[in-house]
C-alpha cells in the first residue's frame, strides 16, 4: 500500500480534540488512505512548526486555537469565505503553495440546514456575538439567503462594525440586547459565554415554540443557554454536528471525496461523551 498522505490538527493546546477520530473515521468510510494527528506548536512557533510539517510532506492542516489568525496572515492564496471571515481552520498545501479556507460557517449552516432540518432561506437569524467565531458565521449565514440577519453583542460597537463590513453580501443589521424586538427563527450562540458557563443578556422574547436555539459550543451537558432557550420553549442544537461538519468540509477541501456524515455522527457523538 502506498504510504498514507499526512494531515494534522495544529494547535496550543490540542491534546482534547476529536479532531483525529473524527478524520479517521472519514478516512475508513471513504476508503482514503491517510494520516491525522495532533500537533502541538509553542505558542511562539506556529510558523516554524507548519513549515517542518510542510517540509516532511504534509498535505494538510486543520488550524484551532490560537492560531488561526497567523494562519490567515501567512497563507498564499485565501477563499473568499477565509478572506472575509479574517481566520483560516483549513490549509491546503499543493504545488508549492498554501491554500487558506474556513470552514467552520458552511459546517454551522449545513448542520442546521442538512442535520437539524431548518432551511435559513426566509428566516429571520440572530447571532449572538462578535469575535471570530460570529465574524466566520456571517457570510455562510447570508449565502443561505436569510430574511434578516440581527447582530447583537455585549459591546454594541463591535455588532454595528461587523454589520457594515458585510452590508453588501446581505440583509444584516446590528442591535443592543435590550432594543431586540419579537421572536427569531434561528438564534445563533457565537459568544464565548458558554466556555464560562454564563448566559448572554438575551431575552426570553426572542424564543417561540418553533425557534432554533444552536450554542456553537458542545459538552456532555447542555450548555447555560441551551437551558434557558429550552425553558421558553424554543427547540435546541449544540455544536457538536458543525464540529462534524466543519471537518467534513475540509475533508472535501483536501481529498474532493464528501464523506457521510450522517453515517459517522452517532458513532462519533457516542465516542465523544
Ligand atoms: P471567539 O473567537 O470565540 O469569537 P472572541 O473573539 O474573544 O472569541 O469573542 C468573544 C465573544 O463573546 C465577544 O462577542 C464577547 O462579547 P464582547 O465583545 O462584548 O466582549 C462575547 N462574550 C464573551 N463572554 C460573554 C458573556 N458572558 N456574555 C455575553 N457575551 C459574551
Amino acid at each position: 500500500m502506498a504510504t498514507p498522505d499526512r494531515y494534522g490538527l495544529i494547535g496550543h493546546p490540542v491534546a482534547h480534540s476529536k479532531s483525529p477520530a473524527i478524520h479517521g473515521a472519514f478516512a475508513a468510510q471513504t476508503g482514503q488512505n491517510l494520516t491525522y494527528e495532533h500537533i502541538l506548536a509553542p505558542l511562539d512557533g506556529f510558523v516554524a512548526t507548519m513549515q517542518i510539517f510542510i517540509e516532511q510532506g504534509g498535505k494538510g492542516l486543520n488550524v484551532t486555537l490560537p492560531f488561526k489568525l497567523e494562519a490567515h496572515a501567512l497563507a498564499d492564496t485565501l477563499t473568499a469565505r477565509a478572506r472575509m471571515a479574517g481566520a483560516v481552520n483549513t490549509l491546503k498545501m499543493a504545488d508549492g503553495q498554501i491554500l487558506g479556507d474556513n470552514t467552520d460557517g458552511v459546517g454551522l449552516v449545513t448542520d442546521i440546514e442538512s442535520n437539524a432540518g431548518v432551511t435559513l432561506s426566509g428566516k429571520r437569524v440572530l447571532l449572538l456575538g462578535a469575535g471570530g467565531a460570529a465574524r466566520g458565521a456571517i457570510l455562510p449565514i447570508l449565502n443561505a439567503r436569510p430574511t434578516s440577519l440581527t447582530l447583537v453583542n455585549r459591546s454594541p460597537d463591535k455588532a454595528n462594525a461587523l454589520a457594515s463590513e458585510f452590508s453588501a453580501f446581505g440583509p444584516i443589521d446590528a442591535s443592543a440586547f435590550t432594543a431586540l424586538q419579537g421572536v427569531f427563527d434561528v438564534v445563533i450562540n457565537a459568544t464565548s459565554a458558554s466556555l464560562g458557563n454564563e448566559l448572554p443578556p438575551v431575552p426570553a422574547h426572542v424564543f417561540g415554540t418553533t425557534t432554533l436555539a444552536y450554542d456553537m459550543m458542545y459538552g456532555n451537558e447542555p450548555t447555560v443557554f441551551l437551558q434557558f432557550a429550552k425553558q421558553q420553549g424554543a427547540k435546541t442544537r449544540d455544536g457538536f454536528g458543525m464540529l462534524i461538519e466543519q471537518a467534513a468540509e475540509s475533508f472535501f477541501v483536501w481529498r474532493g471525496v464528501r464523506p457521510d456524515t450522517q453515517k459517522a455522527f452517532p458513532e462519533l457523538r457516542a465516542s465523544a461523551t
